[in-house]
This record gives structure tokens, C-alpha cells and sequence, in this order.
């Protein structure tokens, strides 16, 4: 069954984390990761989570089926797919999102006249033809179908309306209006989905169709036109984690959200979202696909909730609403920052992991209870963002195709930074080399470089401490791309070593980078031969 908006005052939230976001360069996700966001985005409260691109490959297939069955019950969100307007791409999505208790079928078009002329050479009758049948066929399939007219905000607005109003016809329930290439301005928008609410035929208000918006950020405009899209009347906001998604993202839930939440009066609407749920999404969806929050990212970033000047901090010490117009606790920070210590016992590590929603049990618990242990032992307090940190680094990552076993630097100002690293591939067999470098980390990424014979360009590298202090556990991420850049692979590593943290986000990047274009297992000769040394066992 397609949603309704009942008294026209509730916003849909259309969550496209694992679709539109994971489309961000350097964020694929594995299928596990991908399923335990889906879980988090149903605690969150979202209504739709779009769970991938079912088309796209089997992986995606099977990860869009598996949020189908398992987080798709009746009481949960409705799980979509996206299809190209082709009959391959629609069946296929049907096969992926068909065991959810809510299946919906996302299926699009470009028709503006660049993506006409240059991208599928369709005139505009074509493409009427295209949408005509793919939203026939897909109604067929599913009750609740969604229809996106590609590039909208460069599309002429007549034949926008004729668009929108074929595909009502051809049975669409949800009319999804995407700036794809963040082009549009608020007010600009503003009129666009008022006038198309206005003047689709069959789409009008009382008749039941969901106008939506998608809006991307390349301006910095996505939150301020998908929220003058709402004021426009479109019901359903397209968004996704801390605003991941393609070039500069997707408008960010988090912002929207809060902006519906903290302006009630000017709004006037309601949402299914539990706001206390935020951080611990936003965290998950941070470490999972190595894209760090910038530090003044609106409502979710470090400094979010954090005031400087002495006349701010005066102030919030006097009444918090002097300078904060939400509170941290309103969004899940600060919920419970002192948790557990070095004497906290298995039992409530797992129980605080429960809480948190990670279900860890047997011999991962175990794995866990040891680093908590070691961490508890080196720092006293551990918070809850030390564990969602433990927890990505122990169990989220790709595959492993090489995994770390040890590292040894030496550095400092009185030699050149060496450093040793030893790895163990999938058919068990241990490599050790040695480089040196300019530094601790370049010495530690040559070593690696030196064993996996993967030529890559380190485009980013960043490492920030979880929570405050010398004994802060260190998180990095990076990201890698292929030589001849087109494409790009991301890595997350924690530990209280924060070179250790950079070897293990280094070679979690290169594992995904050997998982996508493959990896031919002989080593390399020459060099590595001479310095390597494959351990006897
Ligand atoms: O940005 C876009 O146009 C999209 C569509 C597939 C909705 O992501
Ligand atoms: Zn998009």
C-alpha cells in the first residue's frame, strides 16, 4: 500500500543513505554494513528507506532484498528500489524490494533537454513513450510507485507538467521532483513544485499523489530548497545521512529535520523521526563509509553544540537557550557520555552495545570485551562513541583480503621513519616488509604498498581523537583512488595508536580497492622479493 500524508501536515522522510549516498566517491558499503544502516534508519523513524540500485549488480540485488526481509516488516519502513526506466531494471527491483511488507518501485527519467539531447539522444515524445511504459509496467508489479522526472530543475516547465501528469495516469503514486545537479534556488523552486502541484492534471490536492523533492548541494542550497519545496507542499523530502551522495551530496536529514522540529510554528508539520537517534546514525553512517563530518557541519558535526567565545559561553551557562536553539540531548549527544570503566564486566558491555543497537554476541563479544578492556585500561571512561568506534573498526570494513598482523615503526628526529609491517592474506600465508618514508604513515602505507601490489593515489588522509584527552582512542579515514582516478575507495581505522588506526583505514581502503577491480595474487617481483620476507610457518 502507497502512504498518505492523512491531514496533508506529516513529512515523509525518503531516506537514500544506501543508494544516493553510497554514490558518494569512496563510500561503498558491504552488505552487512548496508543492513545494520537500514536497521538503524528504522529505529531512526524514516518512512522509506531507498535500500539501493537493485540493476546495478547481484551484490546489490541480494543487499536490496535482504533489508526487504529483514527490516521491511509491517511495522517498519517501506523499502524501495531504484530502476531505470528500462523493463530489465524495473523487474529486477521488483525481485529486490518484493518480500518487504511495504515494496516500492523508484523508477526515472532525465527530461531535461540536455539530458535528451546528450545523454539518452530521446526527442521529448520518446520519452513520454519510455515513461509511459515503465511506470505501466512497474504499477503492474507494485501498488506503491514512485516516478522522478531526471534533472527536473532544468527541465522546461510545460513539458514537466506533462510529464508528471502521464505518469499519475500511468499509475505513479509518489511524483519525485530532482535538482540533480543542485542548480535551482529556493524561491526558484519554491514556485516550481507550487505551480506543478497547481497544474498537473490528477495531481492536485485531494487526490492523493505525494509531491516530493530530492535536491542536490552543489550550491549549498539542498536543505533551503527541499524546505521551501515543503512550504511549496511537497510531502516527502529525498535526504540522506550527515548529506552524503553524489559531488557535493544530498540534502542531510539531520538538517531538515531539525529545522521542522526546532520552527513548529513556521512549519507546521509533523514528522516520524525520534531526533534522539541522530548521532548515533549519523556516527555509524561516518565510520561505515570512512566520509568524516566536517567539524561545523550543522547539527551533527563536533562543534555543533560547542561554544567558544567567552560572551557565548557566559551566556549558554546562563540559560542554554541564550545561544542554542536545540538542545544537544534533542539529537542524542550527550545522552550518556560517562558509560563504562575498567571494572564494567561483559554483561554490560554487551547490554550498553544493545542499547546502542548493535547486537554483539558470542565470540565477537568476546573480540570486543578484550579491546574495550585494553581501551578501559589505557583511558578509565569509555563513552559511547569509544564503542560505535570499536565496533566499526572490529566488524565493519570489506572483506579482508590482506589483514594486519603487526606493525613496528621507528621515527623521530634522529634517523629516517621506518616501518615494518607484516600481513596475512586469505590463503594464510604472512608477508613482512620494511620501508621508510617521510614520515611514521608514509613509512607504514610503503610497507603495505611494498607487500600488495595495488598502485593506488592516497587522496585524503584525516585523524581525529573520538573524545577528548591524550588517552582519546584516534580514528582515521582515508581514501585511495585508482592511478588513473576514476575511482575512488574509502577506509576507517580506530585504535589509541593513531599509526596503528592509519594502517588498518589504509588497508581497509586497499582491501575494497582488490574486492572491486580485483587482485591478481602473485606477488610483485624485483623490489619486494628483495626486501619482503614471507615468513616460514
Ligand atoms: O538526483 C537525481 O536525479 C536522482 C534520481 C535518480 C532521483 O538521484
Ligand atoms: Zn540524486
Amino acid at each position: 500500500m502507497a502512504i498518505t500524508t492523512e491531514a496533508q501536515n506529516t513529512v515523509i522522510f525518503f531516506d537514500t543513505t544506501l543508494r544516493d549516498g553510497e554514490q558518494s566517491p569512496g563510500a561503498t558499503l558491504s552488505s552487512a554494513e548496508k543492513l545494520e544502516i537500514a536497521r538503524q534508519l528504522s529505529r531512526l523513524g524514516v518512512d522509506v528507506i531507498e535500500a539501493g540500485f537493485p540493476a546495478a549488480s547481484p551484490d546489490d540485488l541480494k543487499a536490496v532484498q535482504r533489508i526487504a526481509q529483514e527490516v521491511g516488516t509491517a511495522d517498519g519502513p517501506v523499502i524501495c528500489g531504484l530502476a531505470r526506466a528500462v523493463e530489465g531494471d524495473i523487474l529486477t527491483c521488483w525481485e529486490g524490494v518484493k518480500d518487504a511488507a511495504k515494496p516500492r518501485i523508484h523508477t526515472f527519467l532525465g527530461t531535461s533537454d540536455i539530458h535528451l539531447q546528450y545523454q539518452t539522444g530521446m526527442t521529448r515524445q520518446q520519452a513520454l513513450e519510455v515513461i509511459r511504459k515503465s511506470v505501466t509496467l512497474a504499477r503492474s508489479l507494485c501498488d506503491d510507485v514512485e516516478f522522478s522526472p531526471m534533472d527536473a530543475g532544468r527541465t522546461d516547465p510545460e513539458f514537466l507538467i506533462q510529464v508528471c501528469a502521464l505518469a499519475v495516469e500511468c499509475g505513479a503514486t509518489t511524483l519525485n521532483i530532482p535538482d540533480t545537479v543542485g542548480y535551482v534556488t529556493p524561491q526558484e523552486w519554491y514556485e516550481t513544485i507550487e505551480n506543478l502541484i497547481q497544474e498537473t492534471p490528477g495531481a492536485g490536492p485531494g487526490s492523493g499523489i505525494i509531491w516530493s523533492v530530492h535536491c542536490h548541494n552543489d550550491l549549498g542550497l539542498a536543505t533551503a530548497n527541499t524546505l521551501a519545496g515543503v512550504r511549496a507542499g511537497a510531502r516527502q523530502v529525498e535526504v540522506t545521512i550527515n548529506g552524503i551522495g553524489e559531488r557535493a551530496g544530498n540534502t542531510s536529514l539531520e538538517e531538515v529535520v531539525m529545522a521542522l522540529h526546532t520552527r513548529p510554528q513556521y512549519y507546521g508539520l509533523h514528522t516520524n523521526i525520534n531526533t534522539r537517534e541522530i548521532m548515533k546514525t549519523s556516527r555509524m553512517v561516518s565510520n561505515y563509509t570512512g566520509m568524516h563530518v566536517q567539524p561545523n557541519k550543522a547539527v551533527v558535526g563536533s562543534n555543533a553544540f560547542a561554544h567558544e567565545a567567552g560572551i557565548h559561553q557566559d551566556g549558554v551557562l546562563k540559560h542554554s537557550s541564550t545561544y542554542e536553539i536545540m538542545t544537544p540531548e534533542s539529537v542524542g549527544l550527550a545522552q550518556s557520555q560517562l558509560v563504562l570503566g575498567k571494572h564494567s564486566g561483559r554483561h554490560a558491555l554487551k547490554v550498553r552495545l544493545q542499547e546502542l543497537g548493535y547486537s554483539v554476541e558470542g565470540d565477537a563479544l568476546n573480540q570486543v570485551f578484550a579491546r574495550f578492556k585494553e581501551l578501559a585500561d589505557a583511558k578509565k571512561t569509555v563513552t559511547d562513541a569509544d564503542l560505535e568506534a570499536l565496533i566499526a573498526d572490529e566488524f565493519h570494513g570489506p572483506e579482508e583480503i590482506f589483514s594486519l598482523e603487526d606493525i613496528q615503526v621507528t621515527c623521530g628526529t634522529m634517523g629516517m621513519p621506518t616501518a615494518t609491517v607484516k600481513l596475512r592474506n586469505a590463503k594464510d600465508e604472512e608477508f613482512i616488509h620494511a620501508a621508510v618514508g617521510t614520515g611514521p604513515v608514509d613509512a607504514a602505507f610503503r610497507s603495505i604498498d611494498g607487500i600488495i601490489n595495488a598502485p593506488n593515489t592516497l587522496t585524503e588522509y584525516s585523524v581525529h581523537s573520538v573524545t577528548e584527552g591524550i588517552d582519546a582512542l584516534g580514528e582515521v579515514t582515508v581514501r585511495i583512488s585508482t592511478p588513473e582516478g576514476n575511482q575512488m575507495f574509502g577506509g576507517y581505522g580506530a585504535d589509541s595508536d593513531v599509526i596503528v588506526a592509519s594502517v588498518k583505514a589504509y588497508l581497509a581502503a586497499v582491501n575494497r580497492m582488490l574486492a572491486v577491480i580485483g587482485y591478481d595474487d602473485q606477488q610483485p617481483e624485483g623490489d619486494v622479493a628483495a626486501i619482503g620476507v614471507k615468513s616460514e610457518h
